[in-house]
């Protein structure tokens, strides 16, 4: 089943995450639905938030030949995509930040500037329940920790400097006020 993606102004973005405690096969559904829906919409990256649900999981379908160091060397080279992550806890990030343009599925048409660390290693389960940690760099490291962000209800626009939010406060206006008439919250 495909879920529709929430766009800003809806709520459940906000909302911080629940830890999943039962690895069950509506769990095994919920992944399989949120990864025909990440598709759908061709993204690199979905977190529950984003199809109106609270539980700590998020996926990744980072495609390889995108994430390539400044030699065209692969960042990654071990990771197996796609990815299904539960309960991912940060263990460490790297030494270094740098800027990237990003998007959102949740904010069609809206990129910008969000600097984060170059690496990022993790420790997540798997939907069976299996411990696994994980290193990354490049666009993968910045993918986890966009995602994880979602999942504690931050978004990508919080991350942006005064300047940029300021230059994109009319669109972000009119796409909140569209969601929240779609969902009947405004007046
Ligand atoms: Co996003």
């Amino acid at each position: 089943m495909k879920y529709s993606i929430r766009e800003y102004g809806d709520p459940v973005l906000r909302e911080v995450a629940k830890p999943v405690t039962s690895f069950d096969s509506d769990l095994k559904q919920l992944a399989e639905d949120m990864l025909e829906s990440m598709y759908d919409a061709e993204g690199i990256g979905l977190a529950a938030q984003q199809i109106g649900k609270t539980d700590d999981l998020f996926l990744l379908d980072v495609p390889a030949e995108g994430d390539v160091d400044e030699h065209g060397v692969p960042n990654n080279p071990e990771a197996q995509m796609p990815l299904v992550l539960i309960n991912a806890k940060q263990i460490s990030t790297g030494e270094y930040e740098s800027p990237y343009e990003e998007g959102c599925l949740s904010f069609p048409d809206i990129n910008g500037n969000v600097v984060r660390s170059e690496a990022v290693e993790i420790e997540f389960q798997d939907v069976e329940g299996q411990v696994h940690t994980l290193k990354a760099k490049g666009l993968l490291a910045r993918a986890i920790q966009h995602e994880m962000d979602h999942l504690q209800g931050i978004l990508f626009i919080d991350h942006m400097s005064k300047v940029k939010r300021m230059s994109m406060a009319g669109k972000l206006k009119r796409l909140k006020n569209e969601t929240r008439s779609s969902l009947g919250l405004n007046g």
